[in-house]
């Protein structure tokens, strides 16, 4: 009973649209309409409110980690699993949201979020290759699917089998979430930060 009650409360967590609710809040617009039309912070960027994207991604984070943190302290007799999957329906919460009729966001900051709760040398990781591959290329997305895919593996080489096996499926549905990302990835259209606005 307890696991359901984790899942429903970080399924519900992670889908709180907090990119679509800042921007409106604030007046800079409806996101979904705006750049790529995705709901995380690198398209709230897009609108120039940077206080706006930098709360963004750190709502968005906090979701995961939250959803993490709640299943170890309301069930740490359920263990590691319990705190994966909680932080799991998290990101799907965010990912297909019921209340934007399951078009969500891309899930980045969610799963940075839930990966540094989970163990946080795993999130530091996820963190660096993240920001590495973003200053490098300038290129969000490519970023986040570094940083989502070190994260696995950096689970594995630190000993944490469940994590690296739960945090590899959440790196599919990421990828998933990026098709469009890479598809303009191939074709040398993504955009860049701090480049022309666009997709
Ligand atoms: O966090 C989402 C990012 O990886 C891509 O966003 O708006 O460039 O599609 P966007």
């Amino acid at each position: 009973m307890t696991i359901f009650l984790l899942i429903a409360t970080g399924y519900l967590l992670g889908s709180i649209p907090f990119g679509v609710i800042l921007t409106r809040l604030f007046g800079a617009g409806d996101l979904r309409q705006i750049g790529s039309g995705n709901i995380g912070a690198t398209n709230v960027l897009r609108t120039g409110r940077k206080g706006l994207a930098a709360a963004t991604l750190l709502l968005d984070g906090a979701k995961g980690a939250v959803a993490v943190l709640l299943a170890r302290h309301v069930a740490p007799e359920l263990g590691a699993d319990a705190a994966m999957i909680a932080g799991a329906a998290a990101m799907i919460g965010h990912c297909y949201p019921v209340w934007l009729k399951f078009r969500g966001g891309k899930g980045v900051a969610t799963l940075l979020g839930l990966s540094l709760a989970l163990a946080w040398p795993i999130g530091v990781i996820f963190a660096l290759v993240w920001l590495g591959t973003t200053l490098l290329t300038r290129i969000s997305s490519l970023g986040g699917m570094a940083g989502a895919v070190a994260a696995p593996i950096a689970a594995l080489a630190l000993g944490q089998r469940s994590y690296a096996v739960g945090l590899a499926a959440l790196a599919v549905v990421l990828l998933w979430r990026h098709r469009e990302n890479i598809a303009r990835l191939r074709a040398g259209t993504e955009s860049r930060i701090g480049g022309k606005t666009g997709a």
